[in-house]
């Protein structure tokens, strides 16, 4: 065969250095496994993840829009790039993931720094493009939305060290909540087959991850042919060698009593629910376009604390609201008393530009949006210290993961139930420890280890 036929552009590109990529992902787990899967893609596409901005040829801000605090971060980051970009003209930077989706074209002039903008469903297309970059191919393609029915099925997440392993069962949202950008930058809701979601699953248990938390922004409208999220879940614990299973997020409306059941069996599903209420008002679930009210609830907490033993369960609070008033407030407070939450993400609101609740009248100022949040803050803190304090005694099972970053000699790792615990060690990363919890420190359980008895 002629050997020049072989020269093709990518040949030549093989034989070079393989360019480096700093990629930093802000946001929620689906944004983090999301990163993971750009990791694979950049390698499969021949380049080198660094963490060092300073070697990269490419700088990548994998993003959240959630609220306007997390794109503010992203922006001044980028600034603060700029310097750099001056230095080094060929440097190329690049804004993927939710923001990228919602400001798309416009981020050319909000952030002129930048060169590439793709959406969560552009990512295959990231290795071409930058290639094409790197080649001085610059000004094309700046803004990509990507496919709207993508799921990624053949990607494998590159995953960072640790014990749990991310999998998307689904991607995107149809609820609409009406503060929530989700489903504009996320696009319509679409589940993985389930073969797809068990052959990743035993690829992640090869690769050493004993426990998965299977992710979608609803995992309770998954749907594949016949199988709905609870039979996911029985197929799930029939995979060998894997040992606890998490999932999030639930919508409190679509929690129903076949996931309760399932839930309640326990074995290798863990005791911890996360079930966003967001707000213990009716009037302002109802403006949130929530689909539940608050005695719905409550009801449904009550029925899980009765079925599921040892359950942990958190939830996500949103405080300032459109014409929230006091007494709106105080019913969020009293609920969460009522549910006596274990752990609680606080958030002040923020409009979202796009979304219905930012025609709604911005009538809550903005010292009472902090100290509103300031108070479930305290309120939320008080709960998780009672809850921990609850634990002082038993003796919980620990799935090892680090030394502690205070002191080397203990090691951290997780509950069944999700629990932060700390003990004496030396212990491996991945092994089961049973620890008989003394006391707690912070929000974490501290204890000793066990000789297990049976
Ligand atoms: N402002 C503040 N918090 C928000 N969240 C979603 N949208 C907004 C917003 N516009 C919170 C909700 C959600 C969590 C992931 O983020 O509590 O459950
Ligand atoms: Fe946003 Fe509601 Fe979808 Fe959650 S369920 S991502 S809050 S629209």
């Amino acid at each position: 065969m002629d050997k020049n036929a072989l020269e093709t552009s990518s040949d030549h590109q093989a034989m070079q250095a393989p360019a480096k990529v700093f990629l930093h992902t802000y946001g929620c787990q689906m944004n983090l496994y999301d990163g993971e899967l750009v990791g694979r893609l950049l390698t499969q596409g021949g380049f080198a993840l660094t963490s060092s901005i300073e070697d990269a040829q490419v700088i990548l801000f994998n993003t959240c829009s959630v609220r306007d605090h997390a794109e503010k971060r992203v922006l001044g980051r980028i600034q603060t790039l700029s310097g750099l970009k001056r230095k080094r003209p060929g440097l190329i930077l690049g804004v993927l993931g939710c923001m990228g989706q919602r400001l798309g074209e416009e981020l050319r002039e909000i952030a002129p720094e930048v060169d590439l903008v793709l959406g969560p469903d552009a990512y295959r297309v990231l290795p071409q493009l930058l290639k094409e970059k790197l080649d001085g191919g610059n000004g094309h393609h700046f803004f990509c939305a990507g496919d709207a029915d993508e799921t990624y099925g053949d990607i494998l997440p590159q995953r960072r060290e640790g014990v749990n392993a991310f999998v998307a069962i689904m991607r995107g949202c149809n609820n609409f909540c009406s503060y929530c950008i989700v489903p504009y930058a996320r696009g319509r809701e679409r589940s993985r087959p389930v073969e797809e979601i068990l052959n990743e699953i035993r690829s992640a248990v090869a690769d050493g991850f004993p426990e998965m938390t299977l992710l979608g922004q609803n995992v309770n409208s998954y749907r594949w042919g016949e199988a709905d999220f609870p039979d996911l879940l029985g197929k799930v614990a029939q995979v060998d060698g894997l040992e606890r299973i998490r999932f999030l997020t639930s919508h409190p409306r679509d929690l129903g009593d076949k996931l309760l059941s399932v839930m309640a069996r326990g074995g290798k599903i863990c005791p911890s629910l996360h079930l966003p209420v967001q707000s213990g008002s009716d009037r302002i679930l109802e403006r949130m376009g929530r689909g539940y009210t608050r005695a719905e609830y409550l009801k449904k907490v009550a029925q899980l604390r009765r079925d599921v033993a040892d359950l942990a369960l958190s939830t996500d609070l949103l405080c300032g609201f459109p014409s929230e008033t006091e007494d709106d407030f105080g019913r969020t407070l009293e609920l969460m008393e009522e549910a006596a939450f274990d752990g609680a993400f606080t958030f002040k609101y923020s409009p979202r530009p796009g979304t219905k609740a930012a025609e709604m009248k911005a009538d809550v100022p903005e010292e009472v949006k902090i100290q509103r949040l300031e108070r479930i803050i305290d309120l939320a803190r008080t709960l998780a210290d009672h809850s921990n304090k609850r634990m002082i005694g038993k003796t919980v099972q620990v799935l090892i993961e680090n030394p502690s970053p205070q002191d080397a000699a203990e090691w951290t790792g997780r509950t069944a139930c999700g629990r932060v615990a700390l003990a004496p060690g030396p212990y491996r990363r991945g092994e089961f420890a049973a620890i008989r919890v003394e006391e707690v420190r912070g929000f974490s359980l501290w204890g000793r280890g066990q000789l297990e008895t049976n």
